[in-house]
């Protein structure tokens, strides 16, 4: 099945934006939200101004649309709750909204990994319990979720300082740096996506996606990657757990008072040092014949981030 009318959620963001732009190269019609006007870009999307908090404009977003691609989320947050409102009330809005609306054939829900582990951090917690709530609200419509890894790529802000570092020669990690990592291109992503809009429509399911590096990365592999690039060692640098954590902690007070949520947050230091953020393709290559095509070390060598 191809979808004819697409309700988008996070189109101004790093992975939306790149969603967005694959629908409409495809010729579908995309109706997205935008929280601000300057965001909303002329290029054949039809923007619907609003928030995930705003119920008039879910409903004009999701009106006639037979698919509901949902890739707004809160990436940082300074308290739970900031992570809760959107990741799980305004998942649970849209979804509502699509019900309502009586046209919505299905609903693809771009989650995370972490919500494997939702005791990790107010993120992966939020993520989590926005799955719960969007197969609750969802009723008869069935809903995909897509629990990818880190995702890089252009237009990445977190990672891609990290890959920077990298290939001038310093990786820099957090403790012991003993964790085993996976990270997806956004391009794949996105042709996950597209395989998804192109499937008939399934029952509800849940796939977790990753570049599919067999027992994926550690750091030490990170480090021969970018000494190959580099034909040049790499030097290790240990920021050990417990200065992370201080930081963190002394980022959250600070919060308080600039009102800017950071990047490093305790639960972020929880996720970084967490021991295996492996996954598997499997399930998804034999129900949507998907495979990614970019690893990791290919997107360094060839600037794809
Ligand atoms: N990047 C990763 O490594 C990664 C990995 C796994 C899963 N994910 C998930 O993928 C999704 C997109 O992530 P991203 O990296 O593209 O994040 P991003 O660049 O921060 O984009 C987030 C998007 O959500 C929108 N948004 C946030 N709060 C909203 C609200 N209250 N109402 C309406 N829109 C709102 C943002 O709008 P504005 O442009 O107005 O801010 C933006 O379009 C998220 O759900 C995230 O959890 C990301």
């Amino acid at each position: 099945m191809s979808a004819r009318v697409v309700s988008l959620t996070g189109a101004t963001g790093f992975i939306g934006s790149v969603l967005r732009e694959r629908l409409i190269t495809r010729g579908v019609e995309v109706r997205a939200l935008a929280r601000s006007r300057s965001a909303m870009t002329a290029d054949g999307t039809k923007w619907i101004s609003g928030t995930l908090e705003d119920e008039q404009a879910l409903a004009e977003l999701t009106r006639g649309a037979d698919t509901v691609i949902h890739c707004a989320g809160k990436v940082r947050g300074r308290n739970a709750r900031d992570f809760d409102e959107v990741n799980v009330q305004g998942s649970k809005r849209l979804m509502e909204a699509a019900r309502m609306s009586g046209s919505c054939e299905r609903f693809l829900l771009i989650s995370s990994l972490a919500a494997r582990y939702p005791t990790l951090s107010w993120y992966a917690a939020s993520k989590f319990e926005g799955e719960c709530q969007v197969r609750e609200a969802a009723g008869t419509i069935p809903v995909c979720i897509f629990r990818p890894t880190a995702v890089y790529g252009p237009g990445d802000r977190e990672l891609r300082p990290v890959f920077e570092w990298l290939l001038r020669g310093w990786l820099v990690t957090p403790g012991k740096g003993d964790s085993l990592l996976s990270f997806l291109h956004v391009d794949d992503l996105v042709s996950a996506v597209m395989q998804w809009l192109d499937a008939p429509v399934m029952q509800s399911q849940t796939f977790e996606l990753c570049d599919g590096q067999a027992q994926g990365y550690d750091w030490a592999s990170l480090a021969s990657i970018a000494t190959d690039i580099r034909n040049a060692p790499v030097r290790h640098a240990v920021v050990p757990a417990k200065v992370l954590k201080g930081i963190a902690r002394a980022n959250l007070v600070l919060s308080r008072f600039t009102r800017q949520a950071p990047m490093l947050t305790p639960g972020k230091v929880n996720e970084l040092m967490h021991p295996d953020w492996t996954c598997s393709n499997a399930r998804i290559s034999a129900v949507l014949g998907w495979e990614p095509q970019i690893l990791l070390g290919q997107a360094l060598r060839n600037h794809l981030y």
